[in-house]
């Protein structure tokens, strides 16, 4: 199994409109060979750095199958509009990827 985590720092009283943007989009992750589970979680706020911590995890049968959705029609169609709404983010977003070691 591997974990494919995305952090996001939200820039603080923006937090709601970033929960709608996931909430309301379209998603197909689920149409995807290897896809299992996806989770938006929202972290601590940082309150003297003026952000809020989201993660974006997505949880995959394997890394290859992670890798061809990352390289499919599918996951540019997922984020032709990512670039929107540049105000919200402190920066980037920082990818982090996990393969599973041991668990139930
Ligand atoms: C390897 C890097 C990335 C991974 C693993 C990833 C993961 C994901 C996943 C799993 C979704 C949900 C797609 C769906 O439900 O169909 C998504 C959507 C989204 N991603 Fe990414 N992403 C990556 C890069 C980025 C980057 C660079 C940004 C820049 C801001 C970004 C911002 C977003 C946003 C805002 C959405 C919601 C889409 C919408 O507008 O409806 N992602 N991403």
């Amino acid at each position: 199994m591997f974990f494919a985590m995305n952090r996001f720092k939200i820039a603080t009283g923006h937090e709601t409109a970033f929960e709608d943007v996931w909430k309301n989009r379209d998603s197909s992750l689920a149409d995807n060979p290897g896809f299992k589970e996806f989770k938006l979680l929202r972290g601590e706020t940082v309150a003297d750095e003026g952000y809020t911590l989201f993660v974006s995890s997505s949880i995959w049968e394997s890394r290859d199958a992670f890798l061809a959705w990352t390289k499919s029609e599918n996951f540019r169609a997922a984020h032709k509009n990512a670039g929107d709404n540049r105000a919200m983010y402190l920066g980037p977003p920082k990818f982090e990827g996990f393969s599973v070691v041991e668990g139930a």
